[in-house]
């Protein structure tokens, strides 16, 4: 996106970063609940970092979307007013078609396929995808697989003709949507209730942990658990604010972030399923499972996305991240 690109260079040398003595602040914005896998990951490497180096960091985390959206943050990133995020990789999109792996429809069949990926030589490459550009890659954190939420049962694909989808900003889901035969609309997380609530939008695409701490199922019939993506974070820094940094806050920082990334995404999915269940336990929402048919239908549906993307993300970096054929 060209833009953002401009800002981001323009941005490079104009980041700061901390004199000798002074308190490196890290602002950390994100958009999702403080109860999500995201929102107690950045909270538990706040406690860590600061006690690590006390009076020396501290770590501004500001949640669901308080202090702005994941769109913006790119761009506060590049210019020094947050120094650290966790944006979702689908909305990294503008700068890079790499990261679209992430998004491709059934291609990971589980967190642990992700995981595996992620450690891999070409997973951890990704890491390094956008440090031109402005964003230093220092972890993946997981949110979950992804299910569709509607007003109506979505058994088959069709079903969801006609149906508007709010959709993360990315190129893949938008596809992904398309061959469903809905239509895609591109929204930040923070608008999705109230665009659900008042029709602006029929349906969406999310997590259990986005589903509740979101209430979506206070504005959705129906939870389709159809598993068919993907949502995970990006955890990035500014390159040039992260080497201004005095050399044992950084390498600190770092081991501190390697510590609540393991301990994160080990938790993960528990997470999840207690958002499943919370949910559940509402009766406000009817939570459909899909049979092996059912889902075997939506995945030829929707796997021509893959064929679409395949020369922008690469055929072996689909193939590396387990594609069957
Ligand atoms: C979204 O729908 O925008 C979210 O999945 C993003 C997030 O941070 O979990």
């Amino acid at each position: 996106m060209p833009v953002l690109l401009l800002l981001a260079t323009l941005a490079l040398g104009s980041c700061g970063g901390s004199e000798p003595n002074q308190t490196v602040v890290i602002k950390f914005p994100h958009v999702t609940a403080p109860a999500t896998p995201k929102g107690r990951t950045a909270q538990r490497f706040k406690e860590m970092a600061e006690a690590r180096f006390p009076g020396r960091v501290t770590v501004e985390v500001y949640p669901s979307s308080q202090l702005m959206n994941d769109d913006d943050s790119l761009e506060a990133l590049a210019f020094g007013e947050v120094q650290m995020i966790a944006v979702s990789l689908s909305k990294f999109d503008r700068l890079t078609q790499a990261f679209q792996v992430f998004d491709l429809p059934f291609l990971f069949p589980d967190i642990d396929a992700v995981e595996r990926f992620q450690g891999s030589p070409t997973g951890q490459e990704l890491l390094g995808e956008l440090t031109d550009r402005g964003f230093l890659g220092l972890a993946f954190w997981h949110n979950g697989m992804k299910h569709f939420t509607a007003p109506i049962e979505l058994r088959k694909p069709e079903d969801a003709a006609g149906l508007k989808f709010r959709i993360m900003e990315s190129d893949v889901l938008q596809a992904q949507v398309q061959q469903i035969g809905g239509n895609p609309q591109k929204m930040a997380l923070g608008e999705v209730y109230q665009a659900l609530q008042t029709g602006a939008i029929d349906a969406q695409e999310n997590t259990w942990s986005n589903i509740w701490s979101s209430k979506f199922y206070e504005v959705q019939d129906y939870v389709m658990e159809t598993n068919h993506g993907y949502v995970g974070y990006l955890v990035a820094v500014n390159p040039q604010f992260w080497q201004s940094l005095p050399n044992d806050i950084r390498a600190g920082l770092e081991e501190v972030l390697a510590e609540v990334t393991v301990w994160g995404n080990a938790q993960s999915e528990t997470i999840n399923a207690e958002g499943r269940q919370k949910v559940a336990a509402t009766g406000r929402t009817t939570i459909v499972t899909l049979t092996a048919d059912e889902l075997a239908a939506w995945r030829t549906t929707m796997l021509p996305v893959w064929e679409m993307f395949v020369d922008d993300i690469g055929a072996e970096r689909i193939e590396a991240a387990g594609a069957p054929e």
